[in-house]
């Protein structure tokens, strides 16, 4: 089976897909900043923003009251109406598809500001039905509206359904940009007996073996980490269908050092970015998810080192083949896209 990447798919889409279709470039997205269109001092605030993050969200599910839906609706056509983005993008997520809202959303944000609208993050999703659903609507609303681009889908992983059907989730559609670990919803979908929003739990860890049965002498503790396997899934099943993996919200606002070690986790198993939910974690979102000069000076010395490509070189002690050159340019690619 050959695997695709978003850049080779868009085959004409089912319902009157306007052409030509773009082809998706790589773009950054190490931090997906959400605010809340209902609130004035929030949606102000948007503007100044634009070439600060990679991605601006205007949220109109969950932590925006249902009093103010429709107002959440209304400020984000608003916002993206009156701002140039640049080379910010633009993405929304919308309620889910079992809420009333969800249908409203869709026809609203597409027909009126489709074409300033990168991608829909879908919350909640059980399955590839619920993608397949989403995809026939934007293409009909995008038909409709004369958008002149596809508008991309993004998956929450929230349900324990849904990281069952993870694989099939991510090659639902060839408008699946990514998928983001949603815990806070998972943890209760789970019955997790945890009560924050992302983030570790004290009493989740492992305690080393007591030394001669003295099990109170020191044993050193060691915290897990309690999405490791949620993630590590969701990587295999984004790598596999050729789209970006995300960490999710981190909700700790004020503990910045466990949000840059939850962030960096995921980025070393292989997500491109995560969420924000607040300015201070694009600060630590944006260096975490870029790799370090080191990193990329190392990088670069094996490529060369390894010349055609093929064989083993011992450098600094360590032996370096096809395999190694391969990891070298996940890194160097990264450090090239960033820098584009
Ligand atoms: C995000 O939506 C979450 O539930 O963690
Ligand atoms: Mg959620």
């Amino acid at each position: 089976m050959s695997h695709k990447s978003p850049k080779d798919f868009f085959a004409p889409l089912a319902v009157g897909a306007p052409a030509p279709l773009r082809e998706i470039p790589a773009r950054p997205s190490r931090a997906i900043h959400f605010f809340d269109p209902s609130n004035p001092k929030m949606a102000a605030k948007v503007p100044a923003m634009v070439g600060t993050v990679d991605v601006l969200l205007g949220n109109l599910e969950d932590a925006v009251k249902a009093d103010n839906k429709v107002a959440a609706r209304e400020g984000l056509v608003k916002i993206a109406s009156e701002t140039d983005f640049g080379p910010t993008q633009l993405w929304t997520r919308i309620n889910s598809l079992d809420s009333p809202w969800v249908l409203d959303d869709l026809i609203t944000l597409v027909t009126e500001i489709g074409d300033k609208l990168d991608v829909v993050m879908v919350p909640k999703v059980q399955g590839p039905e619920d993608i397949h659903y989403v995809d026939r609507l934007l293409a009909q609303l995008e038909a409709k509206g004369g958008v002149q681009r596809p508008i991309l889908i993004h998956a929450i992983l929230e349900t324990a359904r849904g990281v069952a059907n993870v694989e099939e989730i991510a090659l639902a559609s060839p408008r699946m940009q990514g998928i983001s670990l949603g815990p806070a919803d998972l943890a209760a979908d789970r019955k997790m007996k945890t009560t924050r929003v992302g983030g570790g739990h004290p009493g989740y860890l492992v305690r080393q073996d007591p030394v001669d049965g003295d099990i109170h002498g020191n044993r050193t503790v060691f915290q897990q980490d309690l999405w490791h396997y949620t993630i590590a899934k969701m990587v295999d099943a984004c790598a596999e269908a050729g789209i970006y993996p995300y960490y999710g919200p981190f909700g700790d606002i004020t503990d910045v050092v466990a949000a840059e070690d939850q962030f960096r986790n995921a980025f070393l198993l292989g997500c491109v970015g995560t969420w924000s939910l607040h300015p201070k974690q694009i600060e630590i979102a944006n260096r975490v998810f870029s790799p370090s000069v080191e990193d990329i000076k190392h990088a670069r010395r094996v490529v060369k080192a390894m010349g055609d490509g093929t064989g083993a070189v011992m450098l600094d002690g360590k032996m370096e083949d096809d395999a190694s050159l391969k990891q070298c340019l996940v890194l160097v690619d990264l450090a090239e896209e960033l820098a584009a």
